[in-house]
Formats: C-alpha cells, structure tokens, sequence
C-alpha cells in the first residue's frame, strides 16, 4: 500500500497555480476571529474550519479522539463572514482537514531561514488514503515577500522563492518540503491556508488552474542570501544550545502554518 499523491507535486513538492482576481473579493479576513497561535514568526490564526467546529487551532491528533488532517468542521460563526475564502477551500472537492487565515508579521529572509519547518498533515493518516497536502492563497498583496521552500532545512542548493502577490496560489506538500514565508513589509501577511486530501479531485483542481511545478525563483542580491544563511547557522545552534542547557532535545518537526 501507499499513500494516494499528486503527479503535478512530485517534481519539487509544489505547483503554481493561475493567479486568483483577489482584488474583487472583500477583505473578509479583517472580519473574522483570530486567535494567538504562534507558528514560523509572529502570528495569529482564524480557523475556518477545526477539529471540532470551535475556534481553535490544534492539530487534529492533538483532540480526542486523535484523528488525521481530514474531516475538519466549519466553523459557522467564521464562514458566514467568509464566504468566498469558504467557497475557495471547497472548491477543489477534496476532503478538507484544517483551514485557517495566517496573520504574519513583517520578517525578513533570514527570519524565514530560520523559521523552515515541515508540518505534520500526514499523522495517523491511513495508508492507502489521500496525502495531505497544503494550499496556501495569498491575500494581501505582498509585493517584496515570498515563499521559501527547500528540499533540506541548512541546505541552500535546492530553495523555490515564490511570489506572494495578492492572488498567489501554491499547493505544496508541506510534509516534504522545508518552507517559510520572507514577508518583507510593514503590515500584517494574510493567507489561507488548507489541508487537503490528495486525490482525483485535487488534481482535477491543479490541472484546471494550469498547476505548474517550477516557476523563476524570486531574485533576492546573493549578500542577502549568503547573510540569511550564516544567520541561520547561529540562530540554530544558539537554539540547539539553550534546549540543551534545559535537557530538552531538538524537535525539527512543527505542526502548523
Ligand atoms: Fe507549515
């Protein structure tokens, strides 16, 4: 047996799919409840749909009793003040585990360096199923911010930079790929975020959007990429170092964003 996976993302872990209108759409995320969930910087989330219904955002193993990245619930008081971000996450068909608007603060490159991680989406999911995988719908137009996504958390020779302009959609397996947003700014980031099941749906999806697995790396001066890089390299060990001094190993693995 083997999990059920997309053709479109077994190149690199991600496609690219067209650029959604996002201009004619409300900014329904300003209307909704977000909650202190802290992820790859400083951030909240608002569920749109949890492990139960309510407004809260643990991973669905984390509930009784545990479950996979599937099945979430709507979130009733949140959809009815986000009904297109709602229609979108339905959209492709598939089975939709968590769905959640992310609210990021300003970083830089190397705040996302150190930020990489990979989630969780595939715990106590059955073999022979869907692999969850994440679609990532940008909101706010963040001209200067992008997307890193490496095969190797310290390795710099394999990382996608990709745009994070209002309408950005990326599906990517978040499970494989390392992956961070460089949110260069001064106001919040805003995206949604969805768990899906892998499937004929989802790829139906990819291929209607014209999913494309490799698109030009977004062009940042090599000095910022080489700082971003040494920077990482202290940032970790001093990391390594203080969860020592405290007897706590290393955990590479995040379940979120
Ligand atoms: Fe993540």
């Amino acid at each position: 047996m083997a999990y059920i996976k997309s053709a479109a993302l077994e190149e690199t872990g991600y496609v690219v799919l067209d650029r959604y209108n996002q201009e004619l759409d409300p900014k329904e995320w300003l209307d909704i409840e977000f909650v202190d969930w802290k992820s790859s910087g400083e951030t909240q989330f608002a569920p749109l749909a949890s492990a139960f219904g309510d407004i809260e955002c643990n991973g669905f193993w984390n509930h009784k009793p545990p479950r996979t990245d599937k099945d979430g619930v709507w979130v009733q008081s949140q959809i009815e003040k986000a009904p297109n971000l709602t229609r979108r996450a339905q959209e492709p068909g598939a089975n939709v585990g968590r769905c959640r608007v992310i609210e990021l603060q300003p970083n830089n490159y190397a705040d996302a360096l150190y930020n990489l991680h990979q989630d969780d989406n595939n715990r106590l999911n059955p073999d022979g199923t869907g692999w969850v995988v994440r679609g990532f719908f940008n909101l706010t137009d963040d001209k200067d911010s992008y997307f890193v996504l490496r095969d190797n958390r310290t390795d710099p020779s394999v990382e996608y930079r990709i745009a994070l302009p209002a309408g950005a959609q990326l599906i990517v397996d978040t499970q494989r790929l390392w992956h961070a947003a460089a949110h260069n700014g001064t106001e919040p980031r805003y995206c949604l975020i969805t768990s899906w099941e892998s499937g004929p749906a989802l790829d139906a999806y990819i291929e209607k959007y014209n999913g494309v697995a490799r698109v030009p790396n977004v062009e940042v001066p090599q000095e910022i990429l080489d700082a971003g890089q040494a920077e990482q390299t202290r940032r970790l060990a001093a990391r390594a170092a203080a969860l020592a001094a405290r007897g706590v190993a290393e955990t590479s693995v995040m379940s979120e964003a």
